[in-house]
């Protein structure tokens, strides 16, 4: 755990890319805490930034003056009408009820299930191949294609396409936040092709979302522009988030001998651990657009600034969690805020659960033993979502 101190000029003029917020927001949200509890910032589209469980809570559940039109962390803030949109996610009430139960469904119980092998299978052999490597950056190797399988399998997607998307998705949420050229690039590519899929001009596997959209289309009354934005939201939602879980956790696990050790020998433990590591690990800093003046924790917010909601920095806060930068591994209560809370509380948690679960169970049973490599630190990625973007492992025991 790192000393409470924060860069020069936060308070004031806060930067989400500032290399010591990257590598260590908890010690800045500590200070913050113990200091000013809300940041304010010009720079990169310019934003206000709370840290306290309570203030995050209380701008989630006020959809009335905070609205979620435009919930990209950094980057200009765009004007009414102007946002990219991805129902139910950026969508305010009345209209965010009715998308949202659209989507239900294809998250139930039943249907979580029945992903669950092909994730598995993913994962294991993804397994097979780093298994034998002496080192092997985990992120690039292991971590992002878990979350791609599962989406594509979801979507039904044609194998052929599963890694385009792959690099669709790192140039729209790693290169995109700092390159507004990419950022387009990949949203042009991504919308072009679920409105082919949309419009019959290629084929759409029959027992994924897309078919299951279509076939509610005139029922629900759903738009080209729903269906394509909800579509775009699975992908993007789905794919970076678990990503940096699943990468956040064994970055955890390679830095603590002593909970990888328990992990693997108790595996009966994952679930419970899998909450704790996402409650410590939380990897999402979402936006909201006040539509009128107000104010976030005794600061003023003017009509059209953005306020950010850190759920990580909601899950560290001592009024709530004992020992909040603690990774306990059987944390018997845990109300943490990873998947956000109030009307847009994350419809996939479910799915994510059990893709983090099943990625460490393949990992912890075929590759125990394993840790960082000393000359190849983390590099974490920042903005809207955190997770090590290259994390070089050592397996010790495998052929050099
Ligand atoms: C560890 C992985 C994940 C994390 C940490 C996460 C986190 C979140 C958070 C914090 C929100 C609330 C956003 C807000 O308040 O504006 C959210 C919403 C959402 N998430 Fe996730 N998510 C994850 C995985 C997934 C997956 C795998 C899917 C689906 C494939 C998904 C689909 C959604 C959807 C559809 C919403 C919008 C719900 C609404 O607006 O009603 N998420 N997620």
């Amino acid at each position: 755990m790192g000393e409470a101190t924060l860069p020069d000029g936060w308070v004031g003029d806060f930067d989400l890319y500032d290399p010591a917020y990257l590598d260590e927001p908890s010690s800045v949200w500590r200070a913050m805490r113990e200091g000013c509890p809300v940041a304010r910032s010009s720079r990169r589209g310019g934003a206000v930034l709370p840290v306290r469980h309570a203030d995050i809570a209380a701008v989630a559940r006020d959809t009335a003056t905070f609205s979620s039109r435009a919930l990209e962390a950094t980057g200009p803030v765009p004007r009414p009408g102007n946002e990219l949109r991805m129902p139910p996610i950026t969508s305010d009430p009345p209209r965010h009820a009715g998308e949202r139960k659209v989507l239900l469904p294809l998250f139930n119980r039943a249907a979580v299930a029945a992903l669950e092998p092909g994730t598995r299978e993913a994962a294991a052999a993804l397994v097979d191949q780093v298994a034998g490597r002496p080192t092997v950056d985990a992120a690039d190797a292991f971590a992002r294609h878990i979350p791609i399988a599962t989406i594509a399998a979801m979507l039904d997607l044609a194998d052929d396409d599963v890694a385009q998307f792959s690099t669709w998705i790192v140039q729209f949420l790693k290169e995109g936040p700092r390159d507004q050229g990419a950022r387009l690039a990949a949203i042009a590519s991504i919308t072009g092709y679920f409105t082919e899929l949309v419009r019959g001009q290629r084929p759409v596997g029959g027992g994924g979302v897309v078919a299951e959209l279509l076939r509610r289309r005139d029922e629900e009354s759903l738009t080209e522009d729903q269906i394509v934005g909800m579509c775009f939201l699975l992908l993007v939602a789905g794919i970076d988030t678990t990503w940096s879980a699943i990468g956040s956790s064994l970055w955890h696990l390679a830095a603590h001998p002593d909970d990888r050790r328990r992990l693997a020998a108790e595996p009966e433990l994952l679930p419970t651990a899998v909450e704790e590591l996402i409650r410590v690990y939380a990897p999402i800093t979402i936006a909201r657009v006040a539509n009128a003046p107000a104010e976030v924790g005794g600061c003023p917010v003017a009509a059209g600034e953005r306020v950010l909601l850190p759920w990580a920095a909601a899950n560290r806060d001592p009024a709530v969690f004992t020992d909040p930068d603690l990774v306990v591994l059987d944390r018997a209560r845990n109300p943490h805020l990873a998947f956000g809370l109030g009307i847009h509380r994350c419809l996939g948690s479910g799915l994510a659960r059990m893709e983090i679960r099943v990625a460490l169970e393949e990992w912890l049973r075929r590759i125990p033993e394993f840790e960082l490599d000393p000359d190849r630190p983390v590099t974490w990625t920042g903005g809207n979502v955190r997770g090590p973007e290259s994390l070089w492992l050592q397996i010790p025991g495998s052929a050099p």
